[in-house]
Order: C-alpha cells, then structure tokens, then sequence
C-alpha cells in the first residue's frame, strides 16, 4: 500500500502559501507563455512531412489532434484551478493516485520536456544555419550537427543547438520577471509572423489544389494528425507555472484552454493556405514548408520574415520546455524524491538557479550529442501517457475528494474524461514499435530509481 501513498491536498496548498518562487504572472501572460510553448517545429518544420500523408485535408488532421488536447486540456485546467502547486500532472497524480504513479508520470514528463527542449534546439539550429549561410557565413562542418546526424558527413558537435540552450539558461536563471519579458516579445513577433502568413497566402490559393481532397483517406488524415499532435505539446507547459501565477485558480484555465485555442485557429487556417498554394507533393523533403509556400506565391521578402520568425518561435519553444523541465524536476526534488540540489531556490533571483544551470547543460549536450529526429515519436508517446493519466486522476478524485473547490469544471464527467484516455491510446497504437521499446526501457530506469532511491528519502515516507 505504501507505494500508493499520497500526499493531502491542503498540505500542498499550505506548501504553496510558504513557496519562495515569485508570483508574477497574470492570465495574459500565462496565454502567452502557452503559445510560447506551442507554435514552433510543429507548424514551421514539420507540416510539410503532414502533408504528404493527408494531402489537402491537412487542416483535418489539425482539428483531429486539437480534439484530443483539447480533451486532455480541460482535464488539466481542472486540475490546476484546483492544485495550482509546481509539477502539473505530477503533482496531479500524486494527490489522487498515489506515489508510485505519480514518478512514473514525472519520468514520463522529464521525457516530454528534457527532449522536446533539445529537438527543438536542433530544429532552431537548422533555421539559424540557413539564415547564417544566408549571408555567406558557414561553420565549420564538424560543428553543424551530431554525429551520424547528416549521412556522408564528418559531424561531431551541434553548437548552434548548444549554445542556444545555454543562452536560454542564462536567462531562466535571472528570474521569472526576465523570462516572462522575453517570451512575451519574442511570442508577439512569432504570431505576427504567422498572421503576416495568413494575409499574404490567403491570396495565392489554388482551389485545384484542394482536389482530390484526401488522397489516402482517413489513415492518411490519421497519419498526419500523429504528427501535428507534436505541433501542439507545450500548452501542458503552463501548468508548470502555476506557483508563480497571481489568482492561479482562474488564470490558469485561462491560459491553457486559451492558449489552446488560439493556436488551433492559427494552425487550420495556416495548413489549409499552404496546401492551397502548394500542389502537396512538393512538400517532399522540404523542412521550411511555410516558407516553401510564400515562395511558390512569388513572395521571397515576406517568405524571409517568415525564416525569421521561425527562428524566434523555436527560441520559445525551447524557453518553456525547458523551465517546464525545471519546475518538473523542483517539485519532484522538494517531495524527496529527487537530490535535494533540484529543489534549492535562490534568494536573490527566486528561481532554482542550480537546478537550471544542471538540466540546462544536460538538455545542451543532448541537443549537441544526439541526432533527434527519431526520438520525436518519444516524446509524443511519454505526453500521451500523462495525458491518459490526467484524465483518469479527474475522474478518481471527482469520488475521493468532491469537496475540494474547483475553479473550473470539466463538463460531462466521466464522459469526456474516458473519450480523452480512448483518444490517446488510439494515437499511441499509431506509434511505432521501437517508440514502445524504448519507452517501456526508459520507465524501467525509472523504477529502478524510485525503488533505490526515491522511495526511502520520500518526504511522505519519512
Ligand atoms: N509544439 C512544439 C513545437 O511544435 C513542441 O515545436
């Protein structure tokens, strides 16, 4: 029974009372910071690979996995107006299910984060290599990538992809203030980009293109949406924040579902104008499709923004992952589970400055070390997981503890919940079958972990 030991509620909230992280952020800034996670390699890089399984009917695949987040972002917007603490769903879990589960979620999550941070850092490396060749200035080719990135070629290092985890450090260890400053910059010239997208490409639509519509039919529409369900991860990022939102129980909701529905709006209509431009089989092999399509359109200059704001984008992306991953690792290290040096916050900056610095340079020399394309079906496969298991943790402590106030309801109980568990395991049936392999080894270090470690030094325990 012990392993299904779980931490009360109100000594969370009483955690939560005495927390020395700052509380900075408002509903608007945590939408912000929500698309800040979301719109990056998804829509920049990967759309194109989309469109060659569902053709024309890509915005399909689009509103296909907005269903299942959206599912999923309700379970989550529940939880956090109600445990608005550290963690997300780890937290989460820990209340409701017991410990056990609630490390094996938080490993599952270092996965989302610690690999979603250094896949994007080799996407934004590509994008920043082009823009640098764009002006006559070439690394050297032992620095462009990881080895055994790029077949037929001597690559040793991914430095583009190093620093700029390193300069993302930097900045997560000044201060949440800080942080919140850039991304909000940066989030608003992202949008614009896309917006600037939209109101050019809308023009250049070849409605020939659309015809046939869905040329491998729904498996194809299927297909796709596996991939732009990565398009749409980070919006469970916001939930990381929740110790240093003011009036957490109504901005959290806030920022989640409005984050999310935000960018699902942007994503249709951006999908649907590229395969309108672009005859779909063009997209192969192309990882800048977006600006692929400004190109066909005859539109080089908007087409260069565009480059630009990918950049910018990713940059973000890469900023929220990577203090998700931090605060993640925080709220498992304050519970005992993890060494106490996750969990140290500094006095002057108010953030885990440590534990920054440490997963910062780890998430750097993966992105530096390690060539990543394949590993992106991990990190879909560790989300879907969290969020089967979030869903369920609503249904489990809507019995156990209904009277705990929520701020936020999801409507339908069980119903919705239950169609949000069926959706993510239908999408992870959809993955391949190393992905299971691998994950299934990944948990298994993790027990290893929480059996040999974790469990003893367990504050609950103790
Ligand atoms: N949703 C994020 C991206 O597309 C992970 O880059």
């Amino acid at each position: 029974m012990s392993l299904l030991r779980k931490k009360d509620v109100s000594v969370m909230m009483d955690m939560k009372q005495h927390s020395k992280l700052a509380r900075h952020l408002s509903g608007f800034d945590l939408i912000l910071l929500g698309i800040g996670a979301i719109i990056g390699t998804g829509i920049f890089v990967l759309t194109g690979t989309g469109a060659l399984y569902a053709g024309p009917a890509l915005p399909i695949s689009f509103i296909i996995s907005a269903i299942v987040c959206a599912l999923a972002a309700l379970c989550y917007a529940e939880f956090s107006s109600m445990i608005p603490v550290s963690g997300s769903v780890y937290t989460y879990t820990y209340a409701t299910i017991g410990e056990v589960v609630a490390w094996i979620i938080g490993w599952c999550l270092i996965l989302e984060y610690g690999l979603a941070s250094s896949a994007v850092a080799t996407g934004w490396s590509g994008y920043f290599q082009s823009l640098l060749a764009g002006f006559g200035l070439h690394l050297p080719t032992a620095l462009t990538a990881a080895p055994g990135a790029v077949p037929g070629s001597e690559t040793f290092f991914n430095l583009p992809a190093f620093l700029i985890l390193m300069v993302i450090t930097l900045l997560l260890s000044l201060g949440i203030k800080e942080t919140k400053r850039v991304n909000n910059i940066m989030v608003l010239v992202k949008v614009a980009v896309v917006v600037l997208f939209i109101v050019v490409g809308i023009w250049y639509i070849e409605p020939g293109n659309y015809k046939p519509f869905a040329p491998f039919g729904m498996s194809g529409v299927l297909q796709a949406s596996a991939i732009a369900f990565f398009a749409y991860l980070g919006f469970d990022a916001v939930t990381s924040a929740a110790e240093e939102v003011k009036n957490p129980g109504r901005n959290l909701p806030v920022g989640i579902l409005g984050s999310l529905a935000i960018v699902t709006v942007l994503y249709v209509v951006v999908s649907a104008i590229m395969v309108g431009i672009v005859p779909f089989k063009q997209f192969e092999g192309v990882d800048s499709p977006v600006s692929l399509a400004l190109k066909v359109a005859g539109q080089d200059w908007v087409a260069g923004f565009v480059d630009l704001g990918a950049i910018v984008g990713m940059t973000t992306v890469i900023l929220v992952m990577t203090f998700g991953l931090v605060r993640l690792l925080f709220a498992m290290s304050r519970d005992g589970l993890l060494p106490k040096v996750f969990s140290d916050v500094n006095e002057k900056s108010h953030t885990p400055v440590k534990a920054t610095w440490i997963l910062g340079t780890i998430a750097g020399l993966i992105a530096g070390f390690v060539p990543l394309g394949t590993l992106a079906e991990l990190i879909n496969i560790g989300t879907l997981a969290a969020f089967s298991l979030i869903s369920i943790a609503v249904i489990v402590l809507r019995r156990t503890r209904p009277d705990l106030k929520r701020a936020f309801k999801v409507p339908f109980v069980p119903v919705l919940p239950i169609l949000s568990v069926l959706a993510c395991i239908m999408l992870m049936f959809n993955l391949q079958p190393f992905t299971w392999i691998a994950f299934f080894i990944w948990t298994a270090i993790g027990l290893l972990l929480y059996f040999g470690y974790g469990r003893k030094r367990s504050k609950l325990h103790q």
